[in-house]
Parts: structure tokens; sequence; C-alpha cells
């Protein structure tokens, strides 16, 4: 059985030549030239300059917000604090206990956020995160008389910064859309929740963005970490930038640097990536929660990925090149069906590839009622190895220019998320192709394991001793 290799481009080889060539000839949109992938490169770091500018003379698709994160662990932080880490549909209750700045114990409990907490109010939203706080301290039995807990909130959304503790959503993404938010601090409107409970003494003194957390993470981990990212169900990273260079950024200020959040999963929001939609990737969007937004984060994250595979079969079936022509209908829906084929499939069908077996991803089409025979198992193997090949190629690049534009001696890159640790592509792809993007620039990936979250609280504590000190 043919072995594919997670740092190889995906090659399709069939038993009939013609039906071959068709399949190539549909999926070659998927498949970046170099042209295409040097305009990616340039296109970014237009965007990133305009979305730093103080005028600019256009929109960036690039939030490029000021995270306000004053300093980063320095060793002396001892004492009790909280966080919460909300983005997804699993919402996260965490204790740190820090002594001289080293974790000596942390507790994590996962929540489920339900749909209608997702998409109603938001008040009953953050009522909801509130309960969990509480639900969380008695559980675990956390002594809540006579002291406040310091509490970092994750709020893995774009958001416009005021300050540390002051974060003004910009707008929903992902599986979220909840009335009453936008525009509104995130900061204020849990506040707000934790009064109305009045059972909890608790100060949420720092907001920040889940690549964030993973940065500030990853730097207790490593000092030498630069830059933060999030592969999961959707994608963004953030960079530790010289202030100088943000124009945007009034006033005068004693740091030198600070970290970007970049909120790249929008890029592409304002056309400038429409060279490489395809009619795929428009099929993906028109079909989202959110439609017309978040461009590039649906070219292959978590939450898109599997639908996005499941619209190239489709095309392909239709052509009469895969599965003669059926699309399917089991129980588990067919291949006109969205959500009918997850991210976790694909995972799962390059993963057994990678050992030359062929099990899951003929489960994965019988689950869906098709009747695959070799060549259509080949076909369903190496679109996966397409979709996925793309992605990779397309985060490689962004993470490219962001080591070419910090020229740091070496960087680490911390990086959390479900699309991270569970696609086996990914992590070898990345040393690839990084390495290749960006030569004469060493790096390291480092997975930061819950990091969005213990980053908040390891900020909630800098935030401490820092107004401790004035
Ligand atoms: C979405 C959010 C962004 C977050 C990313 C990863 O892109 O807008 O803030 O960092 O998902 O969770």
């Amino acid at each position: 059985m043919n072995k594919a290799s997670p740092t190889s481009e995906p090659k399709l080889t069939l038993s009939d030549p013609d039906r071959q060539q068709k399949a190539l000839d549909i999926l070659s949109p998927l498949v970046l030239t170099k042209t295409q992938k040097e305009r990616v490169k340039e296109v970014f770091i237009e965007e990133m300059k305009l979305g730093l500018a103080a005028s600019p003379e256009r929109k960036s698709s690039l939030l490029m917000e000021n995270t306000f994160i004053p300093e980063l662990v320095n060793g002396t932080e001892s004492g009790e604090y909280m966080a919460l880490d909300l983005g997804g549909t699993n919402f996260r209750v965490i204790y740190v206990q820090l002594k001289d700045g080293k974790i000596e114990e942390e507790i994590i409990d996962y929540y489920h956020v339900p749909e209608d907490k997702r998409l109603g109010p938001g008040t009953e939203l953050f009522d909801f995160l509130a309960y969990c706080i509480s639900d969380f301290v008695h559980k675990r039995n956390l002594n809540l008389t006579g002291r406040t807990y310091q509490l970092g909130f994750t709020f893995s959304f774009p958001m416009t910064q005021k300050s540390l503790n002051i974060g003004l959503l910009v707008s929903w993404t992902k599986s979220f859309n909840c009335s009453g938010v936008l525009g509104e601090d995130a900061v204020q409107m849990l506040t707000d929740a934790i009064n109305r409970r009045g059972d909890l003494d608790i100060t949420v003194s720092a907001i920040l963005n889940d690549t964030t957390g993973t940065l500030v993470m990853g730097s207790y981990l490593d000092p030498r970490c630069g830059i933060g990212m999030i592969l999961g169900t959707g994608c963004n990273g953030c960079y530790v930038e010289k202030v100088s260079r943000i124009e945007k950024w009034p006033g005068k200020h004693s740091e030198a640097e600070v970290i970007v959040d970049i909120e790249w999963g929008a890029f592409g929001d304002n056309g400038v990536l429409d060279f490489i939609r395809t009619k795929w990737d428009r099929a993906v969007d028109d079909q989202s929660l959110l439609v017309h937004s978040y461009t590039f984060e649906k070219y292959f994250a978590g939450k898109y990925l599997g639908d996005l595979y499941r619209e190239v079969l489709l095309t392909l079936a239709k052509s009469g090149v895969f599965c003669e022509g059926n699309v399917g209908g089991g129980e588990g829906g067919s291949l006109t069906k969205h959500g009918s084929i997850t991210t976790k499939d694909i995972s799962a069908i390059e993963s057994e590839h990678f050992h030359g077996g062929r099990d899951d991803v003929k489960k994965v089409l019988e689950r869906l009622g098709l009747k695959p025979d070799e060549d259509d198992l080949s076909i369903a193997q190496h679109v996966a190895g397409v979709v996925s090949y793309r992605g990779v190629v397309l985060v490689c690049l962004l993470i490219g220019v962001l080591l070419d534009r910090m020229e740091r001696e070496h960087c680490t890159i911390a990086i959390d998320g479900s699309l991270f640790q569970h696609h086996p592509r990914f992590r070898p792809l990345m040393d690839k192709l990084i390495s290749e993007l960006a030569p004469g620039r060493p790096f390291d990936l480092r997975l930061a394991s819950d990091g969005s979250g213990l980053g908040s609280a390891l900020t909630a504590a800098v935030a401490d001793r820092l107004q401790k000190k004035s």
C-alpha cells in the first residue's frame, strides 16, 4: 500500500490515467503556484503595514491590535490566580498557584458552552460564565473568604483594546453570535455578571486573546518565544513588535516592545486574497455562521477544513470522477450535507495514509452511503492531503514574514490548538516549510498545551505585581 509522507506534496496515482488527469485538473486551483505564494507574502506585509499605520490610505483586513501586555513573567510572581478561556465550544476555568514565577499547582476544568448560550443574548452568555466560575470554586473548594482573586480573561475574538483590562468586541467569529455584545467591553460584561451573582469576590484584571495567552505561556516555557499562534477551530497569530513601528498608538511609551494581535483569520476580508480563493472556499464561506468574514481562517482552520474537503469531493463526484457521480446519502449524511465530514475525519484519513492504510477513509465514505472503489479511495486520500497541504503553506508563508520582520537570532513559536495537536501533517510540514521560507532564521515550534488559559493566569499575576509596585 502506498505510504504518503507528511512533508511531501500530495501525489495522485490512479489505475486509469484519464481519470487521474481529470481529477488533477479539477484540483489544480488548490495547488498554490510560486507566484501566488510570493504574492500572499507581499500582500501580508502590505496589510500589516496598513494595519499599524496612523492614517492608512485604505482599511487593512488585519486588526494589528495592541494587547497592552506590559511585561512578561519575571520570576518574582507568587500567589493564587484564576483564568477563564472562552473561544470555542469548550470553556475552561483555571486556577493557578505561583511561587517565584513558577506554576506550583494548576487546576483546569472544562465546561461545554451550549448552542443557545453561543447564539443567544450576551448577558446570558456572561451569566453562564459566572455560573461556571462559581461551580468551579465550590467544586474545587477554593477558599474565597477574605480574599479577592485576580482573574485573567482569555476572550478569543477580535477586540479593540483600550488598556489591559478593557476589550471592546469588534465582531464575533467561529461559532458565537450573541446579541448585545458588539462594541461592548467584555471585561465589564463579565464583571457585571459576577456581581449579579453576588457569591464571588473576583477582579477581572486582564483580558487577552488566546494567541497572546499562548505567547505569554510560551515565554514562560522558553524566554526566546516571540510568536504565539492558535491552530484550532480558528487560526490566528500574535508577535512581539517594536513600539516604534506601531504608528497608530498615540503618545509616548516607556516600553520598547509590545505584543500585537494580528487577527490574521480576517486576512483577505477586503478582497486582497481573492487571487487564491476557489469556488470551494466561497461555498464554505456561504454556509458558515458568519458569512463574508474571516476569509483566511476559512481556508483551513478546524471549523472549516472538513467542509472544504466535502465541497471538493462533491465537485469531483458531480464531474463523474469520484464514486461514479454518486453523492451518497447514508446515516451520516451525504456529500451535499454541511458538516457531514469533519476536520477530525481528515486528520484520521491523513494519519492512516502516512501509515499506508485505507480503513478510515473507507469508513468515512461509507458513512455517507458511498461505495468507493480503490481509485475513489486514492482520490479521497489525495484530496485530504491537498486541502491540508495548502493550509500549512498559507500559515507558513505568514510565519516566514514574521520571522524576517522580527530579525531575531532565534525565535520560539508557541502554538496551541487541536489542528496543530491532532492533524498529523501540520507540525512536520511546518518545520520543513518555515525553514525553506525563512532561511537563516532559526526557530522552534513549541506546543503550549492549554497555553491560552494558563498564559492568561500568568498575565493576571504580572498585572498584580505591577499594581503592587505602583
Ligand atoms: C478567531 C478569533 C481570534 C482567535 C482565533 C483562534 O480567529 O477571531 O481572536 O485568536 O479564532 O481561536
